[in-house]
């Protein structure tokens, strides 16, 4: 399929996990995309991956400057943007009573604000036929234990693109949230763990955990026309997992 031919596409946490998974498959269906997170080795391993249709930029999403970087980097060489993935997501485990400030900003900071001027800074670089997608979590809609403060961060991914889809109508941008149940990336095996991640995976009405590749290609649909009357909306990728 190409039905991302001739598209510039900027995916945060590209690098690794969920996000290369989107990345690779943008690039397979003819987008030219930006990955974007803060370690260099894992950035240039991506592109090793992707090859020329892929560009890194090393920034941090909590760090307006390094976003200002990229996105002129996008406007000099490419001269707009159609498909943002704001991807890049942190999380760690704090039950109530053991929650720190630091925990709740790290947490907020990456999740919440980074989304928010990671979108933001990107809109004037956005027009019609443009596809905002944000990665929220099942974790959004279920409860969790010791994992309230991500869930919370995931909750308000969601309303965000509730939201913007409202700020954004008459512009042709759409922005939708994109949920992964269990998936088998780095972060989810440093914060679950190998075992519990298996077990996990058992228990989802498919009986096993996501691939990067299988949301990669959800993402693909949300940033293609395919999903042209979709905006404000939630995707679950997640085997069933918040579904039943
Ligand atoms: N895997 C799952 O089961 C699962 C389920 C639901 C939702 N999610 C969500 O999926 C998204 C991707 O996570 P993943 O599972 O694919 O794990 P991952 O492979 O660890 O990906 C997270 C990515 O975010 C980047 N990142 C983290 N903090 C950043 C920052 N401040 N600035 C820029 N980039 C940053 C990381 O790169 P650097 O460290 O190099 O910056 C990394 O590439 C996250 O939003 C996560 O919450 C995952």
């Amino acid at each position: 399929m190409s039905r991302l031919q001739g598209k510039t596409a900027v995916v945060t946490g590209g690098g690794t996990g969920i996000g290369l998974g989107a990345a690779k498959r943008f690039v397979e269906e003819g987008a030219f995309v930006y990955l974007f997170g803060r370690r260099q080795e894992a950035l240039d391993a991506a592109v090793a991956q992707l090859g020329s249709s892929a560009r890194a930029v090393r920034g941090s999403v909590t760090d307006p400057a390094d976003l200002d970087r990229l996105y002129d980097a996008v406007k000099a060489e490419r001269g707009g943007l159609d498909i943002l993935f704001a991807n890049a997501g942190t999380g760690s485990f704090a039950a109530l009573g053991e929650i720190t400030p630091e925990h709740y900003d790290q947490t907020f900071d990456v999740n919440v604000k980074g989304v928010v001027f990671t979108v933001q800074k990107a809109l004037p670089l956005m027009g019609k036929g443009a596809s905002i997608i944000l990665t929220g979590s099942t974790t959004g809609v279920m409860g969790t234990p010791q994992f309230s403060i991500y869930s919370a961060t995931k909750a308000a991914v969601r309303n965000l693109a509730r939201s913007w889809a409202m700020d954004l109508r008459g512009t042709g941008i759409r922005v939708n949230v994109l949920s992964p149940g269990p998936t088998r990336t780095e972060l989810a095996l440093e914060v679950v763990g190998e075992e519990a991640m298996e077990s996990l995976g058992g228990t989802t009405p498919i009986g096993r955990v996501g691939d990067p590749a299988e949301t990669g290609a959800v993402a693909a649909f949300l940033a293609s026309s395919d999903s042209s009357f979709m905006t404000g909306g939630e995707v679950f990728v997640d085997g069933g997992f918040a579904q039943v």
